[in-house]
């Protein structure tokens, strides 16, 4: 996978923005997404400075994702349902990763689809494989390109879709782990909650989190 473009919806945001620098790399083409294309354009505008390599331009959310690979959905979960909407229909052939985490302010909850994750494959139906991946990241690390990264949990029903965000988390130098199916992914979103419950306590803006004892494709 050397040359790829990755449209991230919710690209304004802390998430998408962080994930926007670390993406940069000679080949990829990153499409900042927004409900406003100035806004879009001002976040380019912003992060391209600090971008390492590769080409970043941005539209709106249904521009975006015309001629991407991989489509990043990264709103609150409370837009989610009405944006996967409105994209179905144009992510046919693409790979939709999902970092949504479903929060009552700072409380996870369970949609009840099962989870983001399924609620989000339930609208695509067989148009194209969501893989869940980085909701225990915190977006400050992310963003800072030299920080190191906790792990990664990806999850999905689509192994070949699921094998190819693996390989793109390895590239933005966190160790990725196959983490099951999308059946799994109440428990991973969740699990966002206890990092952010952790890093209220202890006073934190880098709660993460680290498997041991598997080898898996590391970024290191
Ligand atoms: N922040 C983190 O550390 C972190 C870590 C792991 C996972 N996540 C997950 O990543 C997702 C994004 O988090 P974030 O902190 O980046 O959120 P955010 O900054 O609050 O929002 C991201 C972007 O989503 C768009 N947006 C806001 N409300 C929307 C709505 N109702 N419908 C459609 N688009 C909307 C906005 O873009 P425009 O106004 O430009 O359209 C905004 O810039 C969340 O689901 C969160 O749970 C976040």
């Amino acid at each position: 996978m050397d040359n790829f473009t990755v449209a991230i919806v919710g690209g304004t945001g802390n998430l998408g923005s962080a994930l926007a620098l670390r993406l940069g790399a000679p080949g990829v083409k990153i499409i900042i997404g927004s409900r406003d294309a100035d806004k879009a354009q001002k976040a380019v505008d912003t992060l391209k400075p600090s971008l390492r390599a590769g080409e970043m331009i941005g539209m709106t959310n249904q521009q975006a994702v015309k001629d991407a690979n991989f489509v990043v959905i990264a709103v609150p979960y409370e837009g989610q349902a009405q944006m996967v909407q409105d994209l179905k229909g144009q992510v046919a052939g693409k790979i939709i990763i999902d970092t949504v985490v479903p929060l009552n302010k700072v409380k996870p909850f369970v949609p009840a689809a099962g989870s983001a994750l399924q609620e989000a494959q339930q609208i695509l139906g067989d148009e194209a494989p969501v893989i869940g991946a980085l909701h225990n990241i915190s977006a400050v690390d992310l963003g800072d390109v030299d920080s190191p990264l906790g792990d990664v949990l990806v999850c999905g029903d689509n192994a070949e879709a699921k094998q190819k965000v693996m390989e793109i988390i390895t590239r933005i130098g966190a160790t990725a782990y196959d983490a099951g199916p999308a059946s799994n992914a109440y428990v991973i979103e969740g699990l966002t909650g206890v990092i952010i419950a952790l890093n209220r306590k202890y006073k934190s803006k880098h709660g993460s989190i680290k498997i041991t004892g598997i080898g898996a494709s590391s970024g290191h």
